[in-house]
């Protein structure tokens, strides 16, 4: 049996494919299934084996379709900032994850769904998700980060215009305004976003991870400190044994072969 009640798991040569599996529930997120994040992250830092990950909504439905509200209806105050706090860290750790992670989304990101997509470092959808952050309707805030990385995802405008109103937008829209940063037609949305996996797997391991914390540590600093910390790693980079190869790869006119070193 599985070590997870509502995640499946499967490493397709080095692509890590993780699959929210609650599918009553549009794939919402309990929070039995968001400690299983936590604890399938913590797993895929550990294993070298996946390079990249990718993250996906079991169905055709519904990518997730946010927290429980069934779940959820009836916290307290304290409850639901735990409830929120518990689901943030959760989310950091993914977002901090020093390998490159994919959305796959597959159909409803709403709420802590739209929030569990913004968290990963690069959204491809299925021309037949549909998206939005519904909390208004239900008198809430969004808690699982939405409020902050939507604006700095679209803007602030943007951002609040889809907050106030909870309007649900589809996926033509979404990546107009660059919610998410490919399309692919449903029935095509795993192989388009393998492929960009493989293609990330083609390049140097350790110069995909550090672009990954620059532009993450980078967006939230000044331009000045954030040049000076492209610097430092960018410096880095020439102690590595990629570096070399990639660059004599280059000057010998073949194709680069990366160890990760
Ligand atoms: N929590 C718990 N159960 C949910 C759910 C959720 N977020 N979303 C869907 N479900 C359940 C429904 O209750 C229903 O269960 P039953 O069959 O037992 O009645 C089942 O999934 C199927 O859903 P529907 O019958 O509603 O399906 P539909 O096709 O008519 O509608 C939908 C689809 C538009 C996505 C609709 O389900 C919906 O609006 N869901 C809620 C979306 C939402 O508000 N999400 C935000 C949650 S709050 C949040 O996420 C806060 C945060 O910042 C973290």
């Amino acid at each position: 049996m599985s070590e997870y009640q509502n995640l499946l798991f499967e490493n397709d040569n080095g692509i890590g494919v993780v699959t929210i599996n609650r599918p009553k529930a549009l794939n919402a997120l309990n929070e039995a299934t968001v400690r299983e994040l936590d604890k399938i992250i913590d797993v895929l830092a550990q294993d070298d084996s996946v390079k990249v990950v990718i993250i996906t909504g079991s169905g055709e439905k519904s990518f997730v379709a946010g927290a429980d509200i069934v779940e959820m209806k009836d916290k307290d105050a304290m409850e639901g900032r735990e409830w929120g706090i518990l689901a943030q860290g959760v989310f950091n750790k993914l977002e901090g994850l020093a390998k490159p992670v994919i959305a796959a989304v597959n159909g409803y990101a709403l709420g802590g769904g739209n929030e569990l997509q913004m968290a990963c470092d690069i959204r491809v959808a299925s021309e037949k998700a549909k998206f939005g952050q519904p909390e208004v309707t239900l008198g809430i805030t969004p808690g699982f980060g939405g409020t902050q990385r939507l604006p700095r995802l679209v803007g602030k405008g943007m951002a609040k215009k889809l907050l106030f109103t909870a309007d649900m937008i589809d996926a033509a829209e979404a990546y107009r305004i660059g919610l998410v940063d490919q399309l692919a037609p449903a029935d095509q949305l795993m192989d388009a976003a393998k492929k960009l996996a493989k293609t990330i797997m083609s390049r140097g391991p350790i110069a995909v991870k550090l672009c990954k914390f620059a532009v993450n540590k980078g967006i939230n600093m000044d331009l000045e400190s954030a040049i000076q910390y492209e610097d430092e790693v960018w410096g880095l980079c020439f102690a590595t044994a990629d570096q070399k190869e990639g660059m004599k790869a280059f000057v010998e006119k073949r194709k680069a072969s990366f160890t990760g070193k």
